[in-house]
């Protein structure tokens, strides 16, 4: 009899055979950087909308924590049609990253690039009669991008889901004198009902329709894979599958497929059904968070975007 049971019957034995580990160094942790006043995200127990005077406080506690990145999202007080606000050099988000670069230079600022957030309509790019436009939302994209870099942005992230931004993206920065930010691309972002939280906490809900036109639609695997392959092809030094644990045969398949480093993005409504079940005395908070995060490295993720981040990092000091 083949006995598995030799390799689990103690403690110092498991940890021994162990296949994965989760580490602080593998988490990125995202912050909400707000024009307005510091506020909590109700369906996000735990976040906050940070405004630019309170910020200190939470990146103390991510470097403190030895978080080694954070990804960054702003939150203006003026959307207009054309996203203004994200290509603005002394937007909030530009603040932000300068902020953060100048006070804790070490920790890496890596910056969402959408319009999404900037945008009184809420889509990811230019509306016209009521259609996302993809080619003409790509100069705005690529705007948005060098102006974040420019701030010191340490990374790009694009997260709009237009065909083609990646390789707009790179000339731009290119162009401006910026060959060495690297771009860490959304490739397979799927069009899911898991970032209602986060549409609270940006204040980025579509205003019409949903984005189903530019999202990938929920059941195409093989579809992901083109999307990665393009992204690369384009590009992307990096990428990211979105949700995470939803999606683990994606994640999975691309690790196999690419040798590129790979991330997944654990997104705030899988962060948010922990933390309600949890606060309701059902799950074991620490165990499940811990599960999901090792499920995603198993499946293949190098690095992990989450919410846990810094509880995480508690536990693991624990
Ligand atoms: C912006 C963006 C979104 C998320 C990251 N970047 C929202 C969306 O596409 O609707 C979702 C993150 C989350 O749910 O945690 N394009
Ligand atoms: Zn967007």
């Amino acid at each position: 009899m083949k006995r598995f049971r030799r390799l689990r019957q103690s403690e110092a034995m498991r940890t021994f055979v162990r296949e994965h580990e989760i580490r602080v160094k593998d988490l990125i942790y995202p912050i909400f950087v707000t024009e307005g006043e510091t506020a909590p995200v109700p369906s996000m127990p735990g976040i906050h909308q940070y405004a630019l005077n309170d910020l200190h406080e939470e990146l103390d506690r991510v470097t403190a924590a030895g978080i080694p990145a954070v990804l960054l999202f702003g939150i203006p007080e003026h959307k207009d049609e054309i996203g203004s606000e994200a290509y603005n050099e002394n937007g909030i988000t530009q603040r932000a990253i300068r902020f953060i670069k100048e006070r804790y230079p070490a920790l890496l600022v890596i910056a969402d690039v959408c319009l999404c957030e900037y945008t009184s309509h809420g889509h990811c790019g230019l509306v016209h009669e009521g259609h996302i436009l993809n080619d003409e939302t790509l100069p705005l994209l690529s705007k948005a991008a060098v102006s974040l870099a420019k701030a010191g942005a340490d990374i790009v992230a694009p997260s709009d889901m237009m065909d083609g931004r990646v390789a707009a993206i790179r000339q731009a920065l290119d162009d401006g004198g910026l060959a060495l930010t690297p771009i860490m691309s959304y490739s397979a972002k799927f069009a899911s009902g898991y970032y209602g939280p986060f549409r609270d906490a940006a204040g980025s809900a579509p205003q019409f329709g949903d984005r189903r036109s530019y999202q990938m639609d929920v059941p195409n695997g093989r579809e992901a894979l083109r999307e990665i392959e393009d992204d690369l092809r384009e590009g992307a030094d990096m990428i990211i599958v979105k949700p995470a644990l939803g999606y683990l045969d994606i994640l999975a398949r691309s690790r196999d497929a690419f040798d590129v480093f790979t991330v997944a993005y654990n997104v705030s409504g899988e962060y948010a059904m922990v933390k309600a079940a949890a606060q309701n005395g059902w799950i074991d908070e620490k165990r499940i968070v811990l599960e999901n995060m090792l499920s995603l490295k198993r499946a293949g993720a190098d690095r992990i975007i989450t919410y846990h981040a810094l509880d995480i990092a508690r536990w693991l000091g624990d």
